[in-house]
């Protein structure tokens, strides 16, 4: 179990009264077997949990002691029985009393007015109401409930026979094993996606990196054959439809059948609407869309269902599936295409990614001829040679990928990919540290590759802001050689910026005006513009509000780095080896008598107040102040709060679910603190 469980509220437990005593095993273990999945239920279904970690594997260990005393008294709902039994040698196949039947799809904003308008015309009537859900990208799967046990799973497979996949589904631990409630049929198959989180399946991927996709990875958790690995995946389900049902009334409406799921216990995605007509069904899909990649679970689509189960029955079946529902999907998100070449790109900091050349090929909404193979070692990994055919995946905003390639499609002639030793732009040297995954050129800013890289960075918006610098003005004045450092800019003249290709004069005085304007700056834009490795925006603000001055950030030793806001070691190391290189030194040199700036308010020498001169890192979450506060308080009392723990701390204040901070304190011997004992520290009084 996560360490997420908070103690907050003990709403829904039941009274100490009620708990039977451990000489009773029999009652002790059922009473702790409800506790346990009621637990579960908080966490997994709610998602208000309600037990701390730590007293959930206590009752925990205490309910397999038991069992493991009496043997008598495991039964296969038990939540001890979750965490995966037996091996199995296969899957047995599982006839669908009720066919699991699949989607009609749409993509238009037409095909959803046509599927509104055949809905109406085949129900007579002029306006209709549909469900709308979300459509998981994960496999679907029937949960059979027999007088509200959970006695059996099994996949889609053909739509007529699946597989029994019970003993992993079992580990699924929102998945309940008994269903709550008076109102319980004598059978119900429950109908649902099986489906893995995104922040799993990076657990699961940083780990053994083995699938392109949540998808993937949760379809071999459900088929493995040891439930022990199925356990491991962390897997997640959401109810969507029914199959069977016997001894219950069937709710009139979709929307009513998965409110009865959700008193039943079982999990029903909160991200469903009912709606009229085709504007309603529209609507629905625009506000998903926005959301889509904020969702913390991959979906592919939504899925409009008529809301009225007597008119999904009028409705009734085309093939093998039903005219009442659709499934409008968004543009795929991966597709295949040829990798014609792989070229590698230098960057900034003489980073060498290497970039896939693609057959040209529309997905996520665009034509992508290139995507990133990110470094030497994912193209190994990914096992991706020059001739494959690759999956390729552009989602949102994000930079096209390689997510792999069909190796059963691999030419005889495919080739691997070879990084080159030296830099295709300036002929330097390559070179790959032992620890670093990153190739780099160490041409610096000789390279012309880095050096444009580094003049379009600093000439950004939210760096200099040198309007009118873009990138086909750098490449030329790099190129003729014009301009080697950013220090050069300013001393380009009106003749030589004229002379440049497609320049007219009056374009040459606006980048000369924008010059003098950009001259005129602040300290953070400065350091922020060097383009110092680590250093984005915010830390460049810290660095000035902190120091003050650009003397004492270049003088700063890495312990004084440290006590930046924010910053940490890697980021120290980085700005202490960027002001310590004498290149660097000589073009902010050089730089400082055209670019100048505001001091800004020295740095307080001797700070006032009972924490003067004290050193303190905040870690995790402090009961009900936010770290801001907590930061403001102690910063007022004269304190320095620090980003990161050294020797220099005086104290660590930690909250909940501090980590590597807390560790580094306990290992230095420096004095931790709860939010009591900050308090006490306001106040004047050590501990
Ligand atoms: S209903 C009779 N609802 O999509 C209709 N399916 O193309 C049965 N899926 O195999 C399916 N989210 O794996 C339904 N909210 C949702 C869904 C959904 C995902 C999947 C499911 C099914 C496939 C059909």
């Amino acid at each position: 179990m996560s360490a997420k469980r908070t103690a907050e509220s003990a709403a829904g437990r039941q009274s100490e009264a009620a708990v039977p005593s451990v000489d009773r095993p029999a009652e002790r273990a059922a009473w702790l077997r409800s506790e346990l999945e009621r637990a579960n239920y908080a966490y997994y279904v709610l998602d208000q949990p309600d037990l701390p970690d730590a007293e959930y594997d206590t009752l925990f260990k205490e309910l397999q002691g038991i069992e493991t005393a009496h043997p008598g008294l495991i039964v296969p709902d038990s939540p001890t029985q979750r965490v995966g039994g037996e091996v199995a040698e296969g899957f047995t196949p599982v006839v669908h009393d009720v066919p699991m039947l699949s989607l009609n799809n749409g993509f238009a904003d037409e095909d959803i007015a046509a599927f509104d308008k055949r809905v109406a015309d085949g129900l007579g009537i002029a306006s209709v109401d549909y469900a709308c859900e979300l459509k998981f990208d994960g496999l679907a799967i029937s949960l059979r409930y027999d007088d509200g046990k959970f006695v059996q799973a099994s996949t889609r497979g053909d739509g007529a026979t699946g597989e029994d996949v019970t003993a992993n589904v079992r580990t699924i631990r929102s998945i309940p094993l008994t269903l709550k409630g008076t109102n319980i049929p004598k059978r119900l198959d429950v109908r649902g996606e099986v489906l893995m989180f995104k922040r799993d399946f990076e657990r699961l991927n940083a780990r053994q990196r083995e699938f392109a996709n949540p998808r993937n990875a949760a379809a071999g958790g459900l088929r493995q054959l040891d439930p022990k690995m199925t356990a491991q995946r962390s897997l997640s389900f959401f109810a969507y439809g029914i199959g069977v049902l016997d001894g219950a009334d069937m709710p009139p409406t979709h929307s009513g059948l998965l409110d009865w799921y959700k008193e039943m216990g079982l999990p029903v995605n909160a991200e469903r609407a009912v709606v009229e007509g085709a504007d309603g069904l529209l609507g629905f899909f625009r506000k998903i869309g926005e959301k889509r990649d904020k969702l913390p679970y991959d979906i592919d689509g939504v899925v409009y269902k008529v809301n009225r189960r007597d008119e999904q029955d009028k409705l009734g079946f085309v093939s093998r599936a039903p005219r009442f529902a659709l499934a409008h999907k968004f543009p795929a998100q991966e597709t295949l295409t040829q990798l014609l070449a792989i070229d590698v790109q230098v960057g900034r900091t003489g980073a060498i990614t290497p970039v896939a050349r693609l057959a040209p090929v529309f997905v996520g909404g665009a034509t992508v001829t290139n995507a990133t193979l990110h470094n030497e070692d994912e193209v190994r990994r990914k096992d991706i040679r020059i001739g494959d055919t690759v999956i390729v995946r552009r989602a949102g905003d994000v930079i096209p990928e390689v997510v792999g390639a069909m190796l059963d499609r691999r030419p005889d002639d495919a080739r691997e990919f070879v990084m080159p030793t030296a830099c295709p732009v300036c002929g330097s040297n390559i070179e790959r540290l032992p620890d670093e995954a990153i190739a780099r050129c160490t041409g610096g800013l000789f390279c012309p590759a880095q050096r444009k890289q580094a003049l379009w960075h600093f000439a950004q918006r939210r760096a200099l802001d040198i309007d009118g610098l873009g990138e086909k003005i750098i490449g030329q004045l790099v190129e003729q050689n014009l301009v080697r450092t950013p220090a050069d800019l300013f001393n380009l003249g009106f003749s030589t910026l004229a002379a440049l290709d497609r320049f007219a004069d009056k374009s040459a005085q606006n980048l000369i005006d924008s010059l003098e304007k950009a001259s005129k700056t602040t300290l953070a834009r400065f350091i922020y513009a060097l383009g110092i490795r680590h250093v984005g925006e915010s830390t460049a603000k810290d660095l000035a509000k902190h120091f003050g001055s650009l003397d004492p950030i270049m003088a700063a030793s890495v312990e004084e780095l440290l006590e930046v806001n924010d910053v940490g070691p890697i980021v120290a190391e980085a700005i202490h080896n960027f002001f310590g290189e004498a290149h660097n030194q000589h073009v902010i040199e050089q730089l400082c008598t055209k670019v100048s700036w505001l001091e800004g308010p020295p740095a307080p020498k001797a700070p006032q107040g009972v924490l003067a001169g004290k050193t303190i890192v905040l870690t995790g979450t402090l009961p009900s102040l936010s770290r801001e506060e907590a930061k403001e308080m102690l910063e007022a009392a004269g304190a320095k709060v620090a980003g990161s723990v050294s020797k220099k701390t005086d104290y660590v204040v930690a909250g909940a679910e501090a980590g590597s901070k807390l560790a580094k304190a306990e290992e230095l011997g420096v004095p931790v603190l709860d939010k009591d004992g900050m308090k006490k520290l306001l106040e004047g009084v050590t501990p």
